[in-house]
């Protein structure tokens, strides 16, 4: 027997009905901004939400998929913006589609294979395709919330270590008004 196969996705609450939500703060995101004094005065004045995320992962079996309803908020700390941990799948093969809503922003790839690093623009009417083996984190570059759906293999796995540990290379920044990719040494040597 099927169990529930449709929801409803309550935009106005950035959830999807039903679902648990994960909320993420500046203070989840500890290490992941380069400009660590920026990221210290901000927490200092307080620990803002930066995302949620609310899943529906029903099945588990080999072909099953989960789906998450992600919201990304408005913001930078110093010159990079808000923006998610990032992660690789446990499952390095497991690829993912992300599907923008509402909102502007990008997904920062990076092949854990080859080293190669992308921006890829997500946001209303914009489709991306996570290749395996390619960490992905989801930048907010506009003015309001970046919605997105993310649909992934039930058994991919969410392996947060690897990019706790090195970060990703390339950091997403205001540049006169305008988001630009720039290596994250680069950016530290800037400060
Ligand atoms: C699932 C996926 C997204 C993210 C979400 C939050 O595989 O990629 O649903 O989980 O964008 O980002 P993280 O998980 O990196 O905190
Ligand atoms: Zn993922």
């Amino acid at each position: 027997m099927w169990g529930e196969l449709g929801a409803r996705l309550d935009l106005e609450r950035g959830v999807i009905a039903g679902a648990p939500v994960v909320r993420r703060g500046l203070s989840d995101l500890r290490g992941c901004f380069a400009d660590a004094a920026a990221y210290d005065a901000a927490l200092a004045l307080g620990d803002p939400p930066l995302y949620t995320v609310s899943s529906v992962e029903a099945g588990g079996g080999g072909g099953d998929l989960h789906y998450g309803l992600g919201v990304l908020y408005p913001g930078r700390i110093g010159d990079e913006y808000f923006m998610t941990k990032g992660h690789l799948h446990s499952r390095r093969e497991a690829a993912e589609v992300y599907i923008g809503l509402r909102g502007e922003g990008c997904m920062l790839l990076e092949d854990e294979m080859t080293g190669e690093c992308r921006i890829e623009p997500l946001g209303a009417g914009r489709v991306v395709y996570v290749p395996g083996h390619a960490a992905h984190r989801t930048i907010n570059t506009g003015d309001v919330a970046l919605v997105y759906i993310g649909v992934y293999p039930a058994d991919a796995g969410h392996d947060y270590g690897a990019i706790a540990e090195r970060n990703f290379r390339m950091a997403v920044v205001e540049r006169e008004g305008r988001a630009v990719m720039v290596a994250r040494d680069e950016r530290n040597i800037q400060q």
